[in-house]
């Protein structure tokens, strides 16, 4: 089975690593600065097959920064903030900086997405997906700003006359995740520096090196201070920059267990604002006349997309027990016959997984829940080569099992079986957890009723499709402890910005102002 690793011989040529990134350097106040600190050494979940021997595959190394090196990044955002460098800019001159770096970072995609295999094994497909994304995401995004902030009419009410004028929020610290490196951090760092922010990007713990090529764009392309770039541990970058209450926002993408010590850190939480994408734990419900073989193929589609490791897969399926066990064999068929390989494998959606902790966290969940009667339904499923974990379907998940309210966030899909829809109502409403939720039938008034009952509970329903985040003029949001604010291509732009007024009586000299502003 370990021949699913390449011989070296397999590997398309052009996505043979060659050389290795050895990333000594960040962009600290408009300057590559090399770093004489620790560096992390990075190896690729894809291992290479030497005779049915596994080798790993050295990528590079980036730095791990130490809290001084952080501290002089925080000063550095915090002189840029309180100067004209950035924020007084107009609105076409801060677009029209951030058009260019797009229009330069264009020039990169094979080698990111090169780099979204190797590091993170995100199959071929959604990585290219990845990259075009982000790029349309702030094209968009850029557009939005230009249409909202060019200026407001003059508003009149009870004898005053006022204008709503807006401003950046402060120095924002964005940090995106490990499963979306390139999309989520800049999904958020962009829009950031776009409407005015100093901005402290934290590069992924995994999916790190992809950012080499971009750091080097964003010191031509933002003057100095505008954007700085962390990489390192949390403990000795992050949290002590927190510790100095300077950091105006945190915009973050990622679990709730790295983001409670940093918002913790601050000495007045209450006074940072907060955007926030957290834990979910999506259900899918399976109404008694779901079309099951096409609710099958989008619930292993849901489940199993890129592992599962997104923060909006499906992470539990709620099954009528009129059509359960149709429903387990089809899935059952369905997962079985997922292809599981290389990134660059045609129509693979098991891969590698990046994170060793996450494989020994399944094999957790995977024992607890068959040791209190889950049924393992898959031939194969839960067992581990080397870094693949072999998706697995367990039936008969109770509420007792660990698996029933926590987040696996990998290819586990686990399936109760429920009589009465209250049964799953009470899932939601007593979940930590309110991202998303899918519900699979034909009944318009059930599922409305349903969707009604759910929405009060979860950021987005679907209807007979998978829970996800696109497309990005939704509002991605997340009810509990699944998130803080909204994200989308124009909402995003009103968490990084502040609104204010400039007002006075209706007069000649407040109009005459405000025709000015
Ligand atoms: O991990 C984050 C979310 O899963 C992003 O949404 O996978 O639907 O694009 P998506």
């Amino acid at each position: 089975m370990l021949n699913i690793f390449p011989k070296l011989s397999e590997i398309p040529q052009e996505l043979i690593v060659e050389k290795s990134i050895e990333q000594g350097s960040s962009l600290i106040n408009g300057e590559l600065v090399r770093l004489d600190t620790d560096s992390q050494d990075v190896c690729s979940p894809i291992a290479i097959n030497h005779g049915g021997e596994l080798k790993p595959v050295r990528l590079g190394s980036h730095p791990l920064m130490n809290h001084e090196i952080a501290g002089e990044i925080l000063a550095s955002s915090i002189s840029a903030m309180r100067s004209e460098v950035w924020k007084s800019k107009s609105i076409d001159y801060r677009a029209s900086c951030i058009e260019e770096f797009i229009h330069e970072l264009a020039k990169y995609k094979d080698e990111i997405v090169r780099l979204l295999m190797w590091e993170s094994c995100k199959p071929m497909a959604e990585a290219i997906s990845e990259f075009d994304r982000t790029i349309e995401y702030i094209r968009l995004t850029i557009d939005a700003y230009r249409e909202m902030y060019s200026g407001s009419e003059t508003q009149y009410s009870n004898g005053f006359a006022g204008k709503i004028v807006n401003s950046p929020v402060g120095v924002v610290l964005a940090m995106g995740p490990s499963n979306y490196p390139l999309y989520e951090t800049y999904s958020l760092a962009l829009p950031a520096l776009l409407t005015g922010n100093s901005v402290i990007m934290k590069v992924p713990r995994y999916g790190a090196l992809l950012h080499s090529s971009i750091i080097n764009l964003m010191q031509g392309a933002f003057p100095a201070g505008a954007i700085n770039v962390i990489y390192g541990k949390n403990e000795e970058t992050i949290n002590p920059i927190m510790q100095t209450g300077n950091i105006d926002m945190l915009a973050y993408m990622g679990s709730n267990m790295f983001a409670e010590p940093i918002i913790q850190s601050h000495p007045r939480p209450y006074k940072l604002k907060k955007l926030l994408g957290l834990d979910a734990k999506n259900p899918a419900i399976v109404l008694h006349d779901a079309d099951i073989e096409e609710t099958a193929k989008e619930l292993a589609l849901g489940a199993l997309a890129f592992n599962g490791q997104r923060c909006a897969a499906i992470k539990i399926i709620f099954a009528h027990s009129s059509i359960y066990n149709e429903l387990m064999e089809v899935l059952r068929r369905e997962i079985e016959s997922e292809k599981i390989g290389m990134p660059w494998d045609s129509d693979v959606r098991i891969t590698p997984i990046f994170d060793r902790n996450r494989i020994l966290y399944l094999k957790t969940l995977m024992e607890d829940a068959l040791s209190k009667g889950a049924i393992n339904y898959t031939n194969g499923g839960g067992t581990v080569l080397h870094t693949i974990f072999i998706p697995s379907l367990l039936g008969n998940i109770t509420p007792n099992m660990r698996i029933y309210s926590e987040e696996q966030f990998g290819p586990i899909v686990p399936v109760v079986k429920y009589e009465d829809l209250d049964e799953t109502i009470e899932y939601v409403s007593n979940s930590d957890f309110g991202q998303q939720i899918s519900i699979f039938g034909k009944d318009e008034k059930v599922i409305a009723d349903l969707a009604r009952a759910y929405y009060l509970q979860c950021g987005r329903v679907n209807i007979n499709t998978k829970c996800q985040r696109g497309p990005d003029i939704f509002p991605f949001t997340g009810k509990k402890f699944s998130g803080a604010g909204e994200l989308s291509v124009t909402s995003t732009l009103r968490e990084f910005t502040l609104r204010g007024v400039i007002a006075g009586k209706d007069n000649s000299i407040t109009n005459g102002v405000l025709g000015m502003i």
